[in-house]
């Protein structure tokens, strides 16, 4: 897969997560700002721990599938979902570097995963984000109209059917 950003400098490419993206992942946790992280993983974690990038690197390209944004051999974002209980139902989850927002590849690559969901039978994703976090809610928004959004204890709990 392949694309380029609205901004006709910044052109990236799209690809599955792969087992050998630990190290990429570990950068791109650090530079990261700390409004990022805690937006992303709901905590202000320091620094990624193995068995977290594990748990990351853990894809089996259907029921838990990863895309990363690729711009000059760096991972600059990367999307994912893992399905639950429910085999209809997936949780999403995304994250683009600071740098990198605002251009579009947050929307691209959730396109991009959603219609690969689709293939592999997923009907909704679901996301948990934090009440302030308006532009994860924005790009949910934009994926489905019919977005649903729950609000409990300072947290959001989102539903996009697909
Ligand atoms: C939420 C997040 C993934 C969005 O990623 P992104 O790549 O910035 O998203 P996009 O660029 O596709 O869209 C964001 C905005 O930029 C705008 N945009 C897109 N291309 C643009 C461009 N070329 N120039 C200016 N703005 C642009 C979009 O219209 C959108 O605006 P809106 O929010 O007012 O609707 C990113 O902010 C992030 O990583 N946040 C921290 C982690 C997080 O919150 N994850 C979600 C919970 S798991």
């Amino acid at each position: 897969m392949g694309a380029a950003a609205h901004d006709t400098t910044a052109v990236f490419t799209i690809r599955p997560l792969e087992a050998g993206d630990r190290e990429q992942l570990r950068r791109l946790f650090y530079r990261l700002s700390p409004t990022t992280v805690y937006r992303r993983f709901m905590s202000p974690i320091p620094r990624p721990s193995e068995p977290a990038l594990d748990r990351l690197l853990d894809v089996d390209h259907c029921n838990r599938e990863a895309l990363a944004a690729v711009v000059d051999g760096d991972v600059v974002a990367v999307v994912r979902y893992v399905r639950g209980s429910r085999p209809e139902e997936a949780e999403v989850a995304i994250v683009v570097e600071d740098a990198w927002q605002h251009r579009g590849i947050g929307k691209l690559l959730l396109a991009l995963l959603a219609r690969r969901a689709r293939e592999h039978g997923v009907r909704a994703f679901t996301a948990t984000m934090l009440g302030d976090n308006r532009p994860a809610a924005r790009l949910l928004k934009g994926l489905s109209e019919q977005a649903r959004f729950t609000v409990s204890q300072g947290e959001v709990e989102a539903v996009v059917p697909l």
